[in-house]
């Protein structure tokens, strides 16, 4: 199995880490346009092996398309990230070019693959990335509920002092302010959260989630990569494994949750295909509420890009 990830930086450099030292495939091929630098981090990856012990193969490209050819899955993590006081969405303009020029390339190489965005403001790149790819929607996604969710459960089993592994939440919507975490199916091995936490400081717990992005962008002075990284790997590990994992994932829906020609993050079942199956959760009127502000707002952040 090859993946490509494009975009040698924070995001991107991670990612492709995270699937040589798990083994998650053969080959990873790193892109980006900066001469060297996809390169260099493949080498460093390549020279961790003997310490870490792992045989994949890992390969630098400035720019070179085709050194990305038959790839089976891509991520796509170039643009710019944001920094104090920018909001995701002030990104459009340039990471819409970026991504556009780099799913071009990206689909004349690798006609067959699955591609997964990372880039910012994450729910419209997937958008401008199925416009350019023309892709069927299983094969286009985006990342971000993994992260926003992986947000949550850390936050969840700090306040309790338990394993983040027996945290299990979900949560849906825009990779942004209006995401819709759902308390009603957060679980800690199993007990509903609402047993173990009260209600006031959960929501506590939720707005620190809705507002995750930018702690980190205030302290570092750019956005995250460990987790989001991390994420995107799972993301392709679950595709080229088959393994049928449960995630939130962004994707076009089309009649789901009432909602259509839309991109919003939901459950869906990932495997080889790609998007397997969109789960439709029961939501109630508040649930339904908050999601409807959400596609409010990515829809407003869509036709921005159709504007453009
Ligand atoms: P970074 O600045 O460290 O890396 C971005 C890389 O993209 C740079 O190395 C740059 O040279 C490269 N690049 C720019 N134009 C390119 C092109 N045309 N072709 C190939 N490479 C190109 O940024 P970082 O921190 O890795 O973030 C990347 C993106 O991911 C940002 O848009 C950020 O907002 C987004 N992000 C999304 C998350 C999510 O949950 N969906 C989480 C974290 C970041
Ligand atoms: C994050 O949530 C900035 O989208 C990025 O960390």
């Amino acid at each position: 199995m090859k993946v490509t990830v494009v975009g040698a930086g924070n995001v991107g450099a991670t990612c492709a880490d995270v699937l040589a030292y798990r083994e998650v495939c053969n080959e990873v091929v790193l892109v980006d346009i900066k001469d060297g630098l996809s390169e260099g981090k493949s080498l460093d990856i390549f020279q961790k092996a003997p310490i870490n012990l792992y045989d994949t193969k890992t390969v630098g490209s400035t720019n070179d398309y085709s050194m990305t050819s038959n790839s089976d899955v891509v991520v796509i993590t170039s643009g710019l990230p944001r920094k104090p006081g920018m909001s995701r969405d002030d990104l459009i303009g340039t990471n819409a070019k970026i991504v556009t020029s780099v799913t071009e390339n990206i689909i004349k190489y690798s006609p067959d693959c699955i591609i997964i965005i990372v880039s910012n403001p994450l729910d419209v790149m997937t958008y401008q990335a199925h416009l350019t790819s023309k892709f069927p929607r299983e094969r286009i996604m985006g990342m971000a509920g993994i992260l926003d969710t992986a947000r949550f459960r850390a936050f969840i089993s700090e306040e309790l002092g338990v394993s983040t592994k027996d945290i299990q939440a979900l949560l849906l919507g825009g990779h942004g302010d209006t995401m819709v975490p759902l308390p009603r199916y957060t679980t800690v091995s199993g007990i509903p959260v609402s047993e173990l936490i009260a209600e006031e400081r959960l929501n506590e717990i939720i707005e620190r989630t809705k507002f995750g992005g930018g702690e980190l962008v205030k302290l570092m002075g750019t956005s995250a990569w460990y987790a989001p990284g991390s994420a995107a790997a799972q993301m392709v590990e679950a595709i080229v494994k088959d393994q049928k994992r449960i995630f939130p994932v962004c994707i076009k829906l089309e009649g789901e949750y009432g909602i259509d020609d839309c991109y919003l993050g939901v459950p869906v079942v990932l495997g080889s295909k790609g998007i397997e199956k969109v789960i439709e959760l029961n939501l109630d009127p508040d649930e339904h509420k908050l999601l409807e502000e959400s596609r409010k707002h990515v829809k407003e952040v869509m036709s921005v890009l159709d504007n453009l």
